[in-house]
């Protein structure tokens, strides 16, 4: 791009931080025998029962638009699904259908963030919905988790949050969270919607991982405490409970009363959700418990062979991974992690995500994605050994 010509691009687009998994993966795109780590999905395609539902729905000639809401069969199975799930009446009036997590998510910023709006967001975390903030023109403020040194877990930072929320338009949380796999319990999510009822914040809940937990069906939720109009964003997506990252397809819930505001955003940006994927997506929430139950049973196997591996170098700590599908550990002794996932990449094939991706105070941190297959992890943590001893 010459410099000599200014194209007038707003500032801040310009100077949006690009993100630096995409970084590390793009050096080495056209190569083989890489073991790509560094990316949030499963290695398994999305079960055939769902693409069956997609190929049926487009021979049905399911090819047109749809309502900006979504389709009203895929609203009512949502409406459905989550009000079993949190044993509490979610209304079709506060549903909608988005393209994907991400697209909910631009939408929520769309809607609330002006220019020097200041919105706290829980950090380590995937870095998009930072971007959302900034794109509105809006500010961050980063509260990092605490490691907590007695448990081996992540802790909410409520002293820390407490001192912003005064001046914050919303605050976003994601648990189970991206990277640390941390899940914010009840308790705590009691105290963060009462401090937001009380300065009238909004909170912006990712709730993509909700079913990616190893204890228990669903991680606490706060669809589970809240009343129908507080101040709450619920996002979430079939990308990661149905294997369907490729498919763009996610709904968010809103406070009652507020849908006609979104679903004219939803028009403003895609007009509607892709037709065929939202029948296919009705298909995938009524028929797939036994594929989420298959799923999190391998998952788990993945998980320990990941946290068994870690364990074994001295140099590296690391908080407890509770849930959702990543490892992420601390290397004592490096101090630049992007630089540090370049080497290992060159060195050894393996594809890991520097921490800088996700937040402040990263650079010591690397994220894996441990949803691969336990012949593939073993021979990814084999080729580590050398980088991690
Ligand atoms: C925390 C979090 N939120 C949202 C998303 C968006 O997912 P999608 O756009 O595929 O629905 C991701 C994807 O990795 C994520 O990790």
């Amino acid at each position: 791009m010459s410099d000599n010509i200014d194209f007038k691009i707003r500032k801040v687009i310009k100077s949006l931080k690009s993100s630096p998994i995409r970084n590390v993966a793009n050096s080495v795109i056209g190569k083989k025998n890489i073991i790509p780590l560094y990316f949030g999905e499963t290695d398994i395609a999305t079960p055939a029962f769902i693409s069956k539902a997609m190929k049926t729905a487009l021979d049905d000639g399911h090819t047109f638009y749809s309502a900006n809401q979504g389709i009203s069969e895929l609203v009512e199975t949502i409406s459905k699904y989550s009000s079993s799930l949190h044993k509490k009446k979610i209304n079709s009036s506060r549903i909608m259908v988005t393209s994907a997590g991400m697209n909910a998510l631009m939408i929520a910023a769309e809607a609330l963030v002006n220019p020097k709006d200041k919105i706290i967001c829980i950090t380590p975390v995937w870095p998009n919905f930072m971007r959302c903030i900034e794109i509105m023109g809006g500010n961050v403020i980063e509260i990092p988790l605490l490691h907590s040194k007695k448990e081996n877990i992540w802790k909410l930072n409520l002293k820390e949050i407490k001192k912003y929320i005064k001046d914050a338009k919303a605050i976003y949380i994601n648990t189970p969270n991206n990277p640390t796999g941390w899940v914010m319990n009840s308790q705590e999510q009691s105290e963060i919607l009462e401090l937001c009822r009380k300065e009238k914040t909004w909170i912006i809940s990712d709730e993509v991982y909700e079913r990616i937990i190893y204890d228990r069906k669903v991680a606490p939720s706060f669809l589970d405490i809240s009343k129908d109009d507080d101040l709450l964003i619920v996002v979430n997506s079939f990308s990661k409970s149905w294997a369907m990252t490729g498919w763009r397809l996610g709904w968010m819930i809103v406070p009652e009363g507020l849908i006609s505001i979104f679903e004219k955003l939803n028009e403003f940006n895609v007009a509607s959700p892709s037709s065929p994927a939202q029948h296919a997506g009705v298909v995938a929430i009524n028929e797939g418990e036994k594929f989420i139950e298959k799923m999190i049973h391998d998952l788990k196997i993945s998980r320990d062979i990941a946290l068994n591996n870690l364990n074994n170098f001295s140099r590296v700590i690391f908080p407890y991974s509770q849930a959702a599908f990543y490892a992420y550990f601390k290397i004592k002794d490096i101090s630049d992690s992007e630089k540090f996932c370049f080497d290992t990449l060159e060195k050894t094939g393996v594809g890991l995500a520097p921490g800088t991706s996700f937040g402040k105070g990263g650079n010591k941190w690397i994220r894996i994605c441990y949803a691969k297959s336990p012949d593939l992890l073993n021979k990814a943590f084999e080729k580590l050994k050398p980088m991690l001893s």
